[in-house]
């Protein structure tokens, strides 16, 4: 499967560089090419990243960024990883977008900054439908120390579609428990 990269910012570039370490079939775009130059395949758009690769992971700088690189086009059969920090509302409406126009999304958001990024050991949390994360959790895992998966729960049940991040915290200062990965309760 191959997988782009869109976004080599602080955090993108070494994540994108373990991708390439182990071996991975990457193509990456960023809007300054200089910071390409260390990928052996550097896309000249965004358009040609998405045409080359199954599985996109977005790491970019917020909101706008993220509308201004996939635009308005068709997404059909590719899959969109958001790994960036977004608004629970924004990622809704994102993951809407995505899958009207085609394709499969995952929101993988991550805790840790540079040095965990350069080290290879971010903690990504995992949403989405539960099939396209577990397609996509292995090509993750060059750049994780440890992945966890938000699943569908009645008593969080929108959770898998906020932000992970966002929803650990609400969990936390709400008292509530959410699931994870295996079916452990973290009950705060
Ligand atoms: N830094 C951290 O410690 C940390 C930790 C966890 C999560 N995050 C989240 O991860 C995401 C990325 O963070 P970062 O620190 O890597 O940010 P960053 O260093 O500012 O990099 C942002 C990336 O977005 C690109 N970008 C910005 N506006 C764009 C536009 N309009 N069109 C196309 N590309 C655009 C930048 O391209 P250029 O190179 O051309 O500017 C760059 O590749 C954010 O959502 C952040 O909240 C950051």
């Amino acid at each position: 499967m191959s997988l782009g990269f869109i976004g080599l910012g602080t955090m993108g570039l070494p994540m994108a560089l373990n991708l390439a370490r182990a071996g991975t079939d990457l193509v990456v775009w960023n809007r300054s090419p200089h910071r390409a130059e260390p990928f052996a395949a550097v896309a000249a758009t965004p358009d040609e990243v998405l045409a080359r690769a199954d599985v996109v992971i977005l790491m970019l700088a917020d909101e706008a960024a993220i509308d201004e690189v996939l635009g308005e086009r068709e997404l059909g059969g590719r899959t969109i990883v958001h790994m960036g920090t977004t608004s629970p509302a924004y990622s809704r409406g994102l993951e809407a977008a995505v899958v009207a126009r085609g394709g499969a999304y995952v929101e993988a958001p991550v805790s840790g900054s540079r040095r965990p990024a350069e080290a290879g050991e971010l903690v990504a949390m995992l949403a989405g439908d539960p099939v396209v994360v577990a397609r996509v959790r292995p090509l993750l895992a060059p750049m994780c120390r440890e992945m966890f998966e938000f699943v569908d729960d009645a008593r969080v049940s929108w959770g898998p579609r906020e932000s992970a991040c966002r929803t650990t915290s609400w969990a936390m200062g709400s008292g509530r428990s959410i699931v994870i990965e295996d079916g452990r309760s973290e009950a705060p």
